[in-house]
């Protein structure tokens, strides 16, 4: 009889923690914590300022994997890297779930620009979708700040941002043609 109680008692503690739901990140925490975002990445992460990336709508994996990467030193930005010290492993899942669950930002661009990066977009959108929004690791590019898609192009060409996959691809791309992409993907 002991031994059946205790069997029992076994079973049901298995069972609870089998249907103990997986943590999910808190997007109202999330939210909260974003305050101290949006003097550079503007409200719900719709951000009004070219060098300031938008962060509305972007894939929260790619969003983690960055702020991770500025905690670390992996990239390299002074305002990102002294923001990401002071956040833990829980803020960033739950910033990253707030931001991702707001709607997209749109950039304002040079419709004649876009048309031309429309041409050469077609190797991008294996991996960051048919109309640029990302996927996991893969980041949203549609609505991005040109200027800012601009910069992030130059730095992986030049090397001061690493990504094997990126790297290698930047070096393909002229000046020109790194601007018509970063006018097209912001025009989406
Ligand atoms: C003082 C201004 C400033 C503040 C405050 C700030 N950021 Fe940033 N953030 C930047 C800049 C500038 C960049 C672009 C860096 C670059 O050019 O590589 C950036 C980039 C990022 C990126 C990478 C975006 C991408 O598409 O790769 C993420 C994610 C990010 N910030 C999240 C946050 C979060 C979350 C907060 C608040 C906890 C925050 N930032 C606060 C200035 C700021
Ligand atoms: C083989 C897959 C692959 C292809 C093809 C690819 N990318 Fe990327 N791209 C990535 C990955 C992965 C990242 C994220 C790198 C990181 O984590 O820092 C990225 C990041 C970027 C970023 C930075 C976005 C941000 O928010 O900071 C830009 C801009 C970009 N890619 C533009 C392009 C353009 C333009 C093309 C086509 C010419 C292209 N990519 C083709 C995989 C790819």
């Amino acid at each position: 009889m002991n031994t059946l109680k205790k069997s029992m008692t076994v079973a049901l503690l298995i069972s609870c923690f089998l249907t103990l739901p997986v943590l999910a990140a808190d997007k109202a925490a999330g939210e909260q914590r974003s305050a101290t975002c949006v003097s550079c990445h503007g409200l719900a992460g719709k951000s009004s300022h070219a060098q300031f990336p938008n962060l509305a709508a972007q894939q929260p994996t790619y969003m983690i994997n960055q702020l991770q990467a500025f905690k670390s030193g992996n990239r390299h930005n002074s305002m990102m890297e002294s923001i990401a010290v002071n956040l833990s492993a829980d803020d960033m899942a739950n910033l990253a779930a707030y931001f991702a669950s707001q709607p997209a930002a749109k950039a304002g661009v040079d419709a004649v620009l876009a048309k031309t990066g429309q041409e050469k977009a077609a190797m991008c959108l294996g991996c960051h979708g048919e109309a640029g929004v990302g996927n996991g690791q893969f980041p949203r590019l549609a609505g991005q700040q040109p200027d800012y898609l601009l910069k992030q192009l130059t730095d992986f060409k030049e090397g001061s941002r690493k990504s094997s996959h990126m790297n290698a691809i930047a070096t393909t791309l002229s000046n020109d043609d790194m601007k018509a992409l970063a006018a097209y993907f912001g025009s989406l």
